[in-house]
């Protein structure tokens, strides 16, 4: 058996663990092992390097990944699912191992509906994929964005100011909820819920008066005010490109207009996408990355390795490409409780 790897859209700590994991499995069937440069598009051209103990002895405590990646859709290409089914062909590959989020996926599932024999590994800091409980990468990204905040926190109480922190989080705000809820935040603002300008700003006055400080974390993606002009530029998966909206600053100079406090913005950006993934993550990719192996040696293609409860199971890949895993109401009301 020969089996080809891939790493697509964002990358996150925990892919390296991923693959380490699943080439280690993939050994011990007696599998051999390729991986495919950045994503799709290696796949499409036929870009691929072996894979075998020396590439991933030494990369679980690694972040990025060592495959690279991009957010390349062979369906947006003339020719571009051909192209593909070609390189498996010329590359006489039994199976593919698709990393990625619900863009990867979705290429994945559309694949295998043609005929591709391909498993899933679920993969975002957004940790907005469904079918999965929680997906490496977002334990990793929070923990940097509370280390921003603590940060934030410490000169925000120094200078007596406001600070705002905008994390990342382009359709649902889970790096923002947890961020806010573990930094002790006195705001957060998510795109499932529209803002509530006037409601934030009597707030963080209350706030101020109490402790001459407030914390307001913001996610990239949510809705203040009126900016859809802003929102046009898009990825080939149709994803508008947030970084420009600069949503965290507008927030700034809102609360600094509306309450006269001096007030500062940051963006903690890529910076969170990056690093050393924390323990949970590392063992979390090893487990889905395991499992993707186990997955074909069983022959469940169409099927992702899925984290339910304690068990790493196979789960439907249009499980997981269906709907986001959007915040509800319920982890909202949580945050409400804090913001006092
Ligand atoms: O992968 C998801 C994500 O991290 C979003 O939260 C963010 O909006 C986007 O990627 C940024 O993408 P890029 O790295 O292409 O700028």
């Amino acid at each position: 058996m020969k089996i080809g790897m891939l790493t697509g859209g964002g990358d996150c700590p925990g892919l390296n663990p991923a693959i380490r994991g699943c080439v280690y499995r993939a050994l011990g069937f007696g599998y051999e092992c390729v991986g495919f440069l950045e994503g799709w598009k290696g796949l499409a051209e036929g870009n691929a390097i072996p894979l075998g103990l020396t590439e991933v002895e030494n990369i679980v405590d690694k972040g990025g990944t060592i495959l690279g990646t991009s957010r390349y859709n062979p369906f947006k290409k003339e020719g571009g699912p051909e192209a593909v089914e070609a390189t498996i062909k010329k590359f006489s590959l039994d199976a593919l191992v698709a990393m990625g989020g619900e863009d990867t996926l979705g290429v994945a599932s559309k694949l295998f509906q043609r005929g591709v024999k391909v498993v899933g590994v679920p993969k975002t800091m957004d940790n907005d994929l469904s079918g999965t409980d929680y997906t490496f990468g977002f334990d990793t990204s929070v923990t940097r964005a509370l280390d921003a905040c603590r940060s934030l926190i410490d000169t925000g109480t120094s200078h007596r100011r406001v600070m705002v922190l905008e994390v990342m989080g382009r359709h649902a705000g889970w790096v923002a909820l947890f961020t806010a809820l573990a930094s002790g935040a006195d705001w957060v603002l998510l795109p499932e819920f529209k803002a509530d300008p006037a409601q934030m700003v009597n707030h963080i006055k209350k706030v101020y008066q109490r402790k001459k400080f407030g914390l307001i974390v913001v996610s990239e993606g949510a809705e203040f005010q009126d900016d859809e002009s802003e929102k046009q530029v898009k990825d080939e998966f149709g994803h508008i490109i947030l970084q420009k909206r600069c949503l965290g600053e507008k927030i700034a100079r809102y609360v600094e207009s509306e309450t006269g406090i001096e007030t500062r913005s940051s963006v903690i950006g890529h910076m969170q996408r990056g690093g050393a993934p924390t323990l949970f993550d590392r063992i979390l990719g090893l487990r889905v990355g395991v499992k993707a192996a186990e997955l074909i040696s069983e022959g469940k293609f169409g099927m992702m390795a899925a984290l339910k409860g304690q068990e790493v199971l196979a789960v439907p890949l249009s499980d997981a490409v269906n709907n986001l895993k959007v915040v509800d109401r319920k982890w909202h009301e949580l945050a409400q409780v804090f913001f006092r």
